[in-house]
C-alpha cells in the first residue's frame, strides 16, 4: 500500500475531531497577509493544498472574497469539513503529487503543514507540481513541520491511528524550494499551536516562482 494512504486514512476518520481543534486558529493570520500582499492585482485564483477543514482557505476568503478559490485534498472528509465552514470556494480531492490534474493555473498556493506527510522523492515532487500550476512571478506560502530527519518514521496517536512524518530541518526545506524553482521572499519558525498532539518546532516560509 502507497505509504501515504495511511496517513489520508487517519485524517479521514479524524477530519471532525482535526476541524475543531484546529480550524479557528489565528496565530498565522499575519503570515496569511503577507502572502495576500505579495500576490499580483487584479483577479486572482489560489489553491489552499492540504487543505484539511480548510482553515486557509477561511481566512483567504474573508480577505478576498473576489478570488477564486480552490480547497483541495486527499480526504473526503476533509473537504466535507471545508465545503460545509466556508461557502464560496471550490473543494477538490487531489493527491499533492498530482496538483497539475486540476488543470488550473494559480497566483498563489498555500500548502499548510502537507509537506511533512510525503518521503523525500515524492516532497520534491510536490515542490514541483506546485511550481507547474503557478503562473509566472506565482507566490507560494508553506508552512511545515521541521525537526530532526532522524526521528521521521509512524507516530501513533492514542487511538491507534498511525501517520508517517518525514521531518527536515528549515534549512533543508529551503534549499528543496530553491531546487524546485522558487526564490524565498521571507522565512520563520514558530512553535507549533499550544494544542498540537506532537510539539515541533515549524518552519514559515514565504517564496515566488523563479524559474
Ligand atoms: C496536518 S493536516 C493540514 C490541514 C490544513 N492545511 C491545516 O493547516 O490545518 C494535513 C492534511 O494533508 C492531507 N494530505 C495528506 N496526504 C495528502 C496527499 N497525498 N494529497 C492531498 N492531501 C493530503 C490530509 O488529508 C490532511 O487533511
Amino acid at each position: 500500500m502507497d505509504y501515504n494512504q495511511e496517513t489520508v486514512s487517519t485524517f479521514d476518520r479524524n477530519a471532525a475531531i482535526y476541524a475543531d481543534k484546529y480550524f479557528d486558529l489565528s496565530q498565522y493570520d499575519s503570515h496569511y497577509d503577507a502572502f495576500l500582499d505579495a500576490l499580483p492585482e487584479g483577479e486572482v485564483r489560489l489553491l489552499d493544498l492540504a487543505c484539511g477543514p480548510g482553515n486557509v482557505a477561511a481566512y483567504l476568503k474573508a480577505r478576498r472574497s473576489d478570488a477564486l478559490i480552490v480547497a483541495a485534498d486527499r480526504s473526503d472528509a476533509m473537504l466535507e469539513q471545508a465545503k460545509a465552514r466556508v461557502p464560496g470556494i471550490e473543494v477538490r480531492n487531489i493527491d499533492c503529487r498530482d496538483v497539475s490534474a486540476l488543470g488550473i493555473t494559480f497566483h498563489g498556493v498555500a500548502f499548510f503543514f502537507g509537506l511533512s506527510y510525503f518521503n523525500p522523492d515524492d516532497a520534491n515532487a510536490v515542490l514541483n507540481q506546485i511550481h507547474r500550476v503557478l503562473a509566472p512571478d506565482g507566490v507560494l506560502l508553506l508552512a511545515s513541520v521541521a525537526g530532526e530527519p532522524s526521528d521521521s518514521g509512524e507516530q501513533t496517536t492514542k487511538n491507534g491511528d498511525r501517520v508517517f512524518s518525514f521531518y527536515r530541518r528549515p534549512a533543508e526545506i529551503n534549499s528543496m524550494l530553491v531546487a524546485a524553482g522558487f526564490s524565498i521572499i521571507g522565512t520563520s519558525t514558530v512553535d507549533s499551536p499550544a494544542n498540537a498532539s506532537f510539539a515541533s518546532t515549524d518552519v514559515i516560509t514565504l517564496a515566488r516562482k523563479s524559474g
